[in-house]
């Protein structure tokens, strides 16, 4: 029996989603823990690419029992869109299960993102815009709307008034928007409502009493742990924590249930939003990762940024979140680069950084130390044994994990279910 995280090690985006689709067919329950549809994971099955943003990748497995926990935000639009999305592909959604403590993304938290966005000019994050921080902002905030009062019409009402008494004064006189009306807000969410209905569930006695029966868990992380709100880079973060951390507070599970966890982690870097990046290519070099790459975000089609791999931000996810192993992804693309680099260390002024600092933006810059490798030539996309890889394929993989300490346990070299060397 083993229960297993997999989380990203670093601004998101470093392939979780064909990572924990591999892992689910070993898993009896696959959990999102945290975020809402901000996420957007990837899974190729033969040939067929779905594109999930709420939903965990173990609803692509027929018997797998798939859980949105509590520490979730839920647009029920996006969430119904994506329900019948799967549906219409003839995927059962009889093994979904929702909490009934998740928050719910209200119109005015989508409206908030962006005019605060907006109002922010040219130091906003960067946002997807799907009202991810002002859901979290007012679950903090102590006026939050959760699925279980969405299941109780009175309830919703009084909350929700409660909120827009609240929210109106910001639209109207902070941001200069029209008022809403709590009405409205219940007719149009409705539908989503009912559609919901069945699923919502206390998924805190469903996953304890399922590790119980020695059941495998596998907790499915969005972002990564540069965008987590304590261990980021704040404030260019979102407002959940991605980190391992967050899967006790985010299911309802304790620490003690959990066995491994799986940093995810690009064979480079990328980053969506705004925010500092030293390792970052503005040039051709970023130009070929990006195409070949195809990084493009799944939520918001944005270019991502891209550029090396940085080492000190690995052994920060290394440390923050407890991690057992690593998961490499997207070696492939680094082929037929003659030369990859990787930052070991900043230097600060005259000072050598090894360690991730809490500000990576400063006046005095910090500007990566690298390594620089050799890189390969051969397709090594249908490669299963990680002796077969090209020399200097396998040099660069044991150099990060002697520089992180942890190994790589799978090393991901395409897109597709099959497409991986397992050590
Ligand atoms: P928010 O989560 O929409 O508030 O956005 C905050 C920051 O996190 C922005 O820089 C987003 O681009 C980034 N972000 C949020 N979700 C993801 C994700 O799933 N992958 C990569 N970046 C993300």
């Amino acid at each position: 029996m083993s229960n297993k995280i997999v989380v990203g090690a670093q601004w998101g985006d470093e392939g979780k989603g064909k990572i924990t689709d591999m892992l689910a067919e070993t898993a009896d329950l696959v959990v999102r823990y945290g975020g809402g549809n901000n996420a957007g994971h990837t899974v190729i099955v033969g040939e067929e690419k779905f594109e999930l943003h709420l939903i965990p990748s173990g609803i692509l497995y027929e018997d797998k029992k798939s859980v949105l926990g509590g520490g979730v935000v839920i647009d029920p639009e996006a969430m119904v869109e994506e329900m019948e999305g799967l549906e219409e592909r003839g995927i059962s959604l009889a093994n979904l299960y929702i909490s009934e403590t998740a928050h719910v993304i209200m119109p005015y938290h989508r409206m908030l993102d962006a005019l605060e966005e907006e109002r922010k000019g040219d130091s906003k994050i960067g946002t997807t815009g799907k009202g991810i921080g002002p859901c979290y902002t007012d679950k903090t905030a102590r006026r939050g709307i959760r699925i279980a009062d969405l299941l109780d019409e009175g309830r919703l009402r009084a909350k929700l008034e409660k909120a827009l008494d609240y929210h109106n004064v910001l639209l109207e006189k902070v941001y200069n928007a029209e008022p809403l009306k709590a009405e409205e807000i219940i007719k149009a969410y409705q539908p989503y409502i009912e559609k919901l209905r069945p699923y919502v569930t206390n998924t805190s006695l469903l996953l304890n009493e399922a590790h119980k029966n020695n059941q495998k868990i596998f907790f499915e992380g969005a972002q990564g742990t540069l965008l987590d709100i304590d261990y980021g880079t704040y404030p260019f973060v979102t407002s959940s924590n991605p980190t391992a951390g967050g899967v006790c507070t985010g299911t309802g599970m304790g620490p003690t249930t959990i066995d491994d966890v799986i940093g995810v982690t690009k064979a480079y870097l990328t980053r969506v939003g705004a925010g500092p990046f030293p390792t970052e290519l503005e040039n051709e070099q970023g130009e070929y990762l990006r195409d070949k790459g195809h990084e493009f975000g799944v939520t918001t089609g944005r270019p991502r940024r891209c550029g090396w791999l940085d080492i000190p931000i690995l052994k920060h996810a290394v440390r923050v979140n407890g991690l057992t192993e690593i998961a490499l992804t997207k070696i492939d693309v680094l082929t037929g680069l003659d030369e990859i680099k990787v930052c070991t260390a900043y230097k600060h002024g005259e000072e050598i950084v090894e360690e991730f600092p809490p500000y990576l933006e400063s006046e005095i810059p910090y500007e990566p130390v690298y390594e620089n490798w050799h890189g390969w030539e051969e397709d090594i996309t249908e490669i299963r044994d990680f002796e077969k890889l090209p020399e200097n394929a396998k040099k660069y993989i044991k150099r990060i994990e002697e520089l992180i300490g942890i190994p790589a346990k799978i090393i991901s070299v395409g897109p597709g279910r099959k497409q991986a060397i397992i050590r």
